[in-house]
């Protein structure tokens, strides 16, 4: 009998090819299912692979009888009950390097944009309006640049950002001397990063211990007029004490390309002008989706096969 893997998010037909090209694997794609349809059929699978828009929660796991392997074509595994899957014995893995560059360079995107205000900018344009004088915006030469976790993301970020002259400065419990001098960083505790920095992004995994990581008490140790980056997670920043820093001008703009729920459309957060956003586009490259749909597969055949493999 083939393994049957079960594909529910959009997943790079490069990846879908390796599993297509295994004799020993039958492949199911349907993207959008309910989590009660996906109830009604998970019991059939052997892997199943997800992105970020699949709940895979502890209701789904319990059905999910056969179920050796849950790939995610991605970095986070928040969209995972990954306790429930553990107790069940079953392995999740994810593609931990594939959207790195990617996402690091869409940290860099929102950065430039957020201190030339080029979105808002467009958007005036674009109504044909010919407004320079509302769109004065700060260099980032000689600024400080606040890292709230420097894994791979955060670091290739912190490299980029050297190359417009900026001053960085990382806070991860991670993070040795070595590392930081290597990448030519300065290293302190959040609160520093915090209340040095003039732009600050967060680049932590959404865990327990980082929902609200930065929250009313973090906004007022920061300086006045602080820009704010996430690419990471919606939830890793307090989105009502966001908007009350942008409120009440403690924060001069926000750029996210996250949300605590996503879709995230009608969000009071998006009324504001100081926000400019993306709909959750950090890994969206060709080069990105590729790589971590590869991974995966390769991955979740390892698995299936019980082969040795590398993202436990
Ligand atoms: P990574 O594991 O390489 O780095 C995460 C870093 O966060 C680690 O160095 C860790 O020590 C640090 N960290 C953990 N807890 C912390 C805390 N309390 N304070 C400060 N630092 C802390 O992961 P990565 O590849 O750099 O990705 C980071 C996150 O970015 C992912 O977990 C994912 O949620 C998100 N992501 C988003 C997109 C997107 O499309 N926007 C794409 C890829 C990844
Ligand atoms: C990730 O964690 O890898 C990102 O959120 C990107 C994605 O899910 O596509």
């Amino acid at each position: 009998m083939p393994f049957k893997v079960l594909i529910s998010d959009p997943l790079s037909d490069d990846g879908i090819q390796v599993l297509l090209q295994a004799e020993d694997v039958e492949v199911h794609r349907q993207s959008g299912l309910s989590e009660a349809e996906l109830c009604s059929i998970i019991a059939d699978f052997d892997a199943l692979i997800v992105r970020s828009q699949t709940q895979v929660t502890k209701d789904l796991l319990s059905h999910a009888t056969k179920l050796k392997v849950i790939g995610r074509a991605g970095v986070g595994v928040d969209n995972i009950a990954l306790q429930a899957a553990t107790e069940l014995g079953i392995v999740v893995i994810n593609a931990p390097d594939g959207n790195t560059i990617s996402t690091a360079e869409h940290t860099m995107s929102m950065l430039m944009s957020l201190s030339r205000r080029i979105p808002q900018a467009y958007l005036k344009l674009k109504q044909n309006e010919w407004d320079r004088k509302s769109f004065v915006g700060v260099e980032l030469n000689g600024k400080t640049l606040g890292i709230v976790g420097l894994g791979r993301i955060g670091a290739e970020v912190a490299k980029r950002a050297k190359g417009f002259n900026m001053q960085i400065v990382a806070f991860d419990p991670f993070l040795t001397q070595e590392k930081a001098e290597k990448l030519g960083i300065r290293y302190a505790g959040l609160e520093t990063v915090l209340a040095e920095a003039d732009f600050i992004t967060v680049h932590t995994p959404l865990l327990k211990e980082t929902k609200h990581l930065i929250s009313h008490k973090q906004f007022e140790l920061m300086k006045q007029g602080v820009h704010i980056l996430n690419c990471a997670r919606g939830g890793i920043i307090d989105e009502d004490a966001l908007y009350h820093a942008i409120m009440n001008k403690k924060v001069a703009g926000a750029a996210l390309d996250v949300f605590e729920i996503e879709p995230a459309v009608n969000h009071p957060l998006l009324e504001l002008p100081e926000v400019i956003a993306t709909p959750h586009l950090g890994a969206s490259t060709v080069e990105a989706q590729e790589n971590v749909a590869i991974d995966v597969s390769h991955e979740v055949l390892h698995i299936l096969r019980d082969l040795p493999f590398k993202n436990a």
